[in-house]
């Protein structure tokens, strides 16, 4: 549990499960400074690619991660599905996601004075980053139809060209990725309240885990 006054939220699931949309309302809400931490690795991601470089490569991923900056790349940019894959490449890799546990550490539990708290968003807040110290971890699941489902509505909204079957094999692939890696694997905290959105539109998804939090008391 967190030792100071201030809140932490951890929220963690798959890509696509609409993680992301609930972390950002919930923050605007409750008051509290958002991480998306899938972020991160985007630009690590990116940094890579720019480079001309491998995203599986270890050595060029952690030079990467050590000159980390958000501000190089546009929000545009870092939704993309090219940042989308080369991040799971790079979050594979243990020296990377060591690399950036203190950052987001620090984020959580200095979240500055004007706010109540901290909430991020990722695969292992619940499990790894805010293991001890979170006061809510929510893991938030869809089934993997209505994921592709969301994703393709999202590259359609953003006009990104894109072949249905690629976007079921890249989202199964990052999937895998994510959950099989032997280090932070995605996967619910003993602890973690579980929220299946799958038959949830974004406002259903928010008023059911802001009941949870009220519930837990916690703010
Ligand atoms: O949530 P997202 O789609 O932006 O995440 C992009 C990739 O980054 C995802 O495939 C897994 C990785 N990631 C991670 O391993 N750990 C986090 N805390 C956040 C993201």
């Amino acid at each position: 549990m967190n030792a100071s006054s201030k809140v932490i939220i951890a929220i963690d699931g798959p890509a696509a499960s609409g993680k992301g949309t609930l972390a950002r309302r919930l923050a605007a809400h409750l008051g509290l400074r958002y991480l998306d931490t899938g972020s991160l690795y985007r630009a690590i991601g990116l940094t890579v690619l720019k480079a001309g470089q491998d995203p599986t490569n270890e050595a060029q991923a952690l030079a990467a991660a050590k000159i980390l900056n958000l501000d190089a790349f546009s929000a545009e940019e870092l939704r993309s599905e090219v940042a989308g894959v080369a991040a799971s490449h790079v979050a594979f890799l243990k020296p990377v996601r060591a690399e950036l546990l203190d950052f987001q550490r620090k984020f959580a539990e200095e979240p500055g004075p004007d706010v109540k708290g901290a909430i991020l968003d990722g695969r292992d807040i619940g499990t790894v980053v805010c293991k001890d110290t979170a006061d809510v971890k929510i893991f938030v699941e869809a089934s993997l139809e209505t994921r592709i489902q969301r994703r393709i509505k999202e590259l359609q909204d953003r006009g990104e060209s894109f072949k249905e079957r690629h976007v079921q094999a890249d989202m199964e692939a990052r999937d895998k990725r994510d959950r099989d890696r032997s280090v932070a694997p995605l996967k619910p905290a003993d602890d973690a309240w579980l929220l299946d959105t799958s038959t949830l539109n974004a406002d259903e998804a928010f008023a059911v885990a802001l009941a949870h939090i009220q519930e837990t008391g916690t703010l």
